[in-house]
């Protein structure tokens, strides 16, 4: 007899819903099908699918470069391994700042060859059109304030943002924009704890901090980052979990050294 288990899959509304039940969200980054499918079977709520996959993966020194095929190709992989999380892909930089056509095609294309199911884009009032225009042919939107990786060079730094009053008001009245175009969330980057918190208490939507403190609806890391694979990045909001990293290094080395040794493969392991 087998036993039948469907899985309930995490949809826009669940995560409104564990708003209003005061319940966390978990958010995590996933780039490829292995990846994917350990961190929907530990059960994570939402994979994002983000541009940091330029750093992370390509190993570009920004997320500009990667391009939105890129990014098709990423997500596809990634929704190829999931059963239950909701599946956010970034907009690359690029792909959605020109004018709101142009963002509705990229989400379209995103949606359509890679089968995920929602798009995540950066900025305020700035991109209302387009997020309007998104929704507009059903494609859910998070947004995503504070600290935008994709505008780096109009900032310089990747320093914590909104600690002046004038700019945390105007990111408080951007998440309303954001929640008024339809936005389902919110990513929160960077900004002051007691900011953020207002934020959240302050919109009924969502809102998914990193570097934000513990006063919002749930958190997102950057999987890479948070595993410890990547041993050179140690921002403050960063709490690592495990030290991949080391766990490579020293299974490759073991493996190095038997080859070497002629120890790999032994009589079991050959035909
Ligand atoms: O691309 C990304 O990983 C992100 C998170 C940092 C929120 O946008």
């Amino acid at each position: 007899m087998s036993i039948h288990t469907e899985i309930k899959r995490i949809t826009t509304n669940t995560l409104q819903e564990m708003k209003r039940k005061g319940e966390k969200i978990s958010m995590i980054t996933a780039y490829d099908f292995s990846m994917a499918g350990i961190v929907d079977e530990a059960g994570i709520d939402v994979i994002l699918v983000g541009d940091s996959a330029s750093n992370v993966m390509a190993g570009h020194e920004t997320t500009l470069p990667i391009t939105l095929d890129q990014m098709i190709y990423h997500a596809s992989s990634v929704v190829r391994a999931v059963k239950r999380a909701l599946v956010v892909v970034d907009l690359p930089f690029g792909s959605y700042q020109g004018n709101s056509k142009e963002a509705l095609s990229s989400a379209i294309k995103i949606m359509k060859e890679s089968g995920a199911h929602a798009v995540k884009l950066e900025g305020g009032r700035e991109v209302k059109e387009s997020i309007e225009r998104i929704l507009s042919a059903g494609v859910p939107v998070m947004g995503h304030l504070g600290l935008t990786p994709q505008s780096i060079y109009k900032f310089g730094t990747y320093v914590v943002r909104a600690k002046e009053q004038m700019e945390a008001e105007r990111l408080l009245a951007d998440a309303q924009i954001l929640q008024q175009a339809g936005c389902f969330s919110i990513v929160l980057e960077k900004i002051p704890a007691t900011l953020a918190r207002k934020v959240s208490s302050e919109v009924h939507i969502p809102v998914i901090g990193i570097g934000a403190g513990n006063g919002v609806d749930g958190q997102v890391l950057v999987l890479h980052d948070m595993i410890g694979i990547n041993n050179e990045f140690h921002p403050r909001f960063l709490r690592k979990y495990a030290n991949v990293h080391q766990v490579i290094l020293e299974a490759t080395q073991a493996y190095i050294s038997d080859v070497k040794s002629n120890d790999f493969p032994n009589e079991k392991e050959q035909y």
